[in-house]
Parts: C-alpha cells; structure tokens; sequence
C-alpha cells in the first residue's frame, strides 16, 4: 500500500470517528432531553416543556426572516462559496468570490408588486398546470397548461396585446435592474458585468397535488447544478406567507439547521447560486403563492435580452 492511500485510509477512518462521536453526542443529548422532558411532564410544567421544544427545534429550524418584519435595508448572511464555480470560466467583477444570502423589503414597492401580481394573475389565468405549480417565462413565452407547455406569444398571437402591455414589461425590466443593483451592491460586483439569463419566469403555487414531475418544485435543488448558466438566483415574492397561502416558504437547508425566509409581497431574496446555497420551498398547503424568479450569469454567452412584447 503506498504511504499517500494509507493517509486516505486514515482520514476517512478519522472522519468515520468523528461521525460516530457526533452521533454518540446527539444520543447523549436526545437521552439527556428525554429524560428531562419526562420529568417536567411528571411535575406537570407544559408551558416549560412547550418553551424547552420551541427552542430545541429553533436549532433546526432558525427563521432569517418573518412575514411580519419590514426590512429598510438588506438583511446579508455570508456563507463560504462552493467550490462549483471553479468549474466555470472566471469572469472577474462577477464570478462569487463572495458568497451568501440577502433579503430586503425595499427593493420594490407594494405598489409595484401588485400590479405585478395582477400581471402573473392575469397571464396565468390563460392556462395552468394540471397539477398546483404553474409557470409563465415572459421571455421564451412557455407557459404551463394541462400537463406541458405551449408558448403564449405563438399561442395567443396578436390577442396578447389584451393581457399584457408595454407598462407591464417596463415596469418588469424597472424592478429587473433594481434586483440587479441590490445583489451587485450586497456582493460588491461590478452590475455592468451581470447578464440576466433564463429560465426568469412567474410561478404560481396552490395545493394541488403534482401530476409531472415539472409540478415537483419541493425537491432540495442547487441552480448552478440545475441550471449550469446561473451565478446569482433571485426571487421576488408577490404574495403573504400566512396570509394568501400557507407552507410555501423558501429553505436554504444547511448541515446543521434549515433557514427559512417567509415570502411578503414586495420582499427580494437573492442569493449566490452554488452548493453553498441548497435550497427548497416547502409545499403549499393552501391558498396560491404568486413569485417571480430573476436569474443572472456572468458569462456573456448565456446572456438573455430583457422580455419585450413580439
Ligand atoms: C465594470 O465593467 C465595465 C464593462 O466591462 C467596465 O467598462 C468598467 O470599467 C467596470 N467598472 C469597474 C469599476 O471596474
Ligand atoms: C389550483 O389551481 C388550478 C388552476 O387554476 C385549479 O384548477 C385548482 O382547482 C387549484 N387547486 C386548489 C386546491 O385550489
Ligand atoms: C430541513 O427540512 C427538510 C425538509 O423539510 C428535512 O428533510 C430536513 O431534515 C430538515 N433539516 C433539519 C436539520 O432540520
């Protein structure tokens, strides 16, 4: 065996240990819960154990923003960035050296995102998937209806002019720019060096069970793995957690601990796209969750122009 294996072997030895120490230490803790909890139940203490719950699994579950809150600035979560965009042409000004996880209120005004909301209603009201998550592409033109996809501007024709207008693409490509500025500015990018990329679409979410698996938007996922082009994902919500539809909120699942961040109408979370940001939304339970997804790249190549009207 050559000394360099040996070391492997060891330090995947090590590491196993380290595994079964971690393990040894989360059963010593469960015990030492249990045994705790059996106790104050025995006294009859359940507003103590209802306290000593909520803040056991507050360390698994750790909200980053609720409905109710405002935010007047971004709210930043730096994480380590994921190897993955070694992988990549290096495009300097853009390229994440710098990774994370921002939220802001006050990239977008409510105004501005109800008629974007009356925009999704609208266009989406035209078709729909057959199983609870429907999407509109404004720049391709895919729209979900029954079980696949037909293109709305080829679909429609000239009728399209009846659902959407120049104000609501202006209005689009206003509210595009600003979420561009605020991740420029969040992760010290240079903004002319980002390119809007596709897929940019308008969701739809009720509780309706899936019928393809295009319904299935549950499943942990990282964009840079599902979408190769992408360097920063943001979403712009246009609907109340809590109040329009319940579950639905959005998850970065780290190692250690789920981090939620509760979708209000007007609120931009963006974040860098790699593996340092594995992420889900939960299912919707009730009620429908309109949201807007705006992906950008750095790589000129998959760079995609603003949607305009054909
Ligand atoms: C940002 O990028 C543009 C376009 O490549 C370039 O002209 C400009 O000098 C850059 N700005 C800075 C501050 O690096
Ligand atoms: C979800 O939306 C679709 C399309 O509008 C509709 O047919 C379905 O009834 C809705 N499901 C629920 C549970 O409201
Ligand atoms: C995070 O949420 C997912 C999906 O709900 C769950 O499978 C996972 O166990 C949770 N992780 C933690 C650390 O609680």
């Amino acid at each position: 065996m050559t000394p360099q294996r040996r070391r492997i072997i060891k330090s995947s030895e090590s590491s196993a240990n380290d595994k079964k120490n971690k393990r040894g230490n989360s059963q010593r803790q469960a015990s030492f819960w249990r045994h705790n909890v059996s106790i104050l139940m025995m006294l009859g203490a359940s507003g103590f154990v209802s306290w000593i719950y909520f803040t056991w699994t507050d360390e698994l579950t750790h909200t980053l923003v609720s409905r109710v809150e405002i935010l007047t600035q971004p709210r930043v979560f730096n994480v380590d960035c994921s190897e993955d965009y070694k992988k990549y042409k290096l495009f300097p000004g853009c390229t994440p050296t710098k990774c994370g996880r921002a939220i802001s209120d006050n990239v977008v005004t409510l105004e501005e995102a109800r008629k974007l909301r009356r925009l999704a209603e609208h266009g989406l009201s035209l078709a729909g998937s057959d199983g609870g998550a429907s999407i509109l592409d404004l720049h391709s033109g895919a729209l979900s209806m029954g079980e696949q996809f037909v293109n709305v501007y080829r679909y429609f024709k000239d009728q399209i002019r009846d659902v959407f207008t120049e104000d609501d693409f202006l209005l689009y490509r206003d509210v595009r720019g600003r979420i561009q500025k605020a991740i420029a500015e969040t992760f010290g990018l240079n903004f002319s060096k980002m390119y809007l990329t596709k897929p940019t679409f308008f969701s739809r979410i009720n509780s309706s069970s899936a019928k393809t698996t295009h319904d299935e938007y549950w499943h942990p996922h990282i964009d840079k793995e599902t979408y190769g082009s992408f360097d920063y994902t943001s979403l712009l919500y246009l609907s109340d957690y809590g109040v329009d539809f319940g579950g639905g909120r959005f998850v970065f699942m780290d190692s250690s601990s789920n981090r939620t961040v509760e979708p209000r109408a007007g609120r931009v979370s963006f974040f860098s796209s790699g593996s340092e940001n594995l992420h889900l939304v939960e299912k919707v339970n009730w009620g429908t969750r309109y949201a807007i997804t705006v992906s950008f790249t750095c790589d000129p190549e998959y760079a995609i122009d603003n949607p305009s009207l054909p």
